[in-house]
């Protein structure tokens, strides 16, 4: 699993010893609110079992999933491409930031580093993500990638309880930055 540098992060492997701060900063309830996969409560036992399974996905090649790290290495969130699909040339990115550090720009700039990623080491084709209609902000950090909105997924989810409206959006290789 290579590491990746920008301009203020390195993206790398989560590594055991970040489970209590995985639970910290994704047991946020805000996490949560806007994502599928990441359940709240959040458990310890959650934290150690997801940096585990991202291992072995990544020894399959399944997915890819780094660690966002500032320059000190605090830990201030997850990117990472899942569902890679060797037949099509594809996969979907994903990403959360710790409550604390949200309106830096860090979004944007681990997304951009993955997609890159994507592309040039991975050799995919076509890279899409999906965020709920009521959380613009990931609708914004996709866009800087330079992903488009390919369309509007009706109650494509339950939250809470509640169906909730997706926005799909996609970028291709030629059209990367
Ligand atoms: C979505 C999320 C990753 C954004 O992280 P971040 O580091 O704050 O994002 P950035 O600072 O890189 O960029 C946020 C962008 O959204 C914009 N934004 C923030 N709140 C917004 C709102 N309510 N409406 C519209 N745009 C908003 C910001 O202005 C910025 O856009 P700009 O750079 O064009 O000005 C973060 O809020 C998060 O982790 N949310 C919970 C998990 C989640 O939803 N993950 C994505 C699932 S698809």
């Amino acid at each position: 699993m290579p590491t990746l540098r920008t301009a203020r992060l390195i993206l790398g492997p989560f590594e055991p010893n970040d489970a209590v701060e995985v639970q910290r900063l994704a047991g946020a309830r805000e996490i949560a609110d806007t994502t599928v996969s990441i359940p709240h409560p959040y458990e310890l036992d959650h934290a150690v079992a997801w940096i585990e399974q991202q291992r072995k996905e990544s020894v399959r090649g399944r997915s890819v999933t780094f660690a966002i790290r500032l320059s000190d290495r605090t830990l201030v969130g997850s990117v990472g491409l899942r569902d890679i699909d060797p037949e099509h040339c594809q996969a979907e990115l994903g990403f959360w930031i710790g409550r604390e550090w949200w309106g830096k720009g860090y979004a944007r700039e681990a997304a951009a580093a993955v997609v890159r990623f994507g592309f040039e080491i991975l050799g995919l084709n076509r890279i899409y993500a999906h965020h709920m209609v009521r959380n613009p902000a990931a609708g914004r950090v996709l866009e800087s990638t330079g992903m488009q909105r390919e369309g509007l997924l009706r109650q494509r989810v339950r939250k809470w309880g509640r169906y909730e409206d997706v926005v799909l959006y996609a970028v291709l290789r030629d059209e990367g930055d």
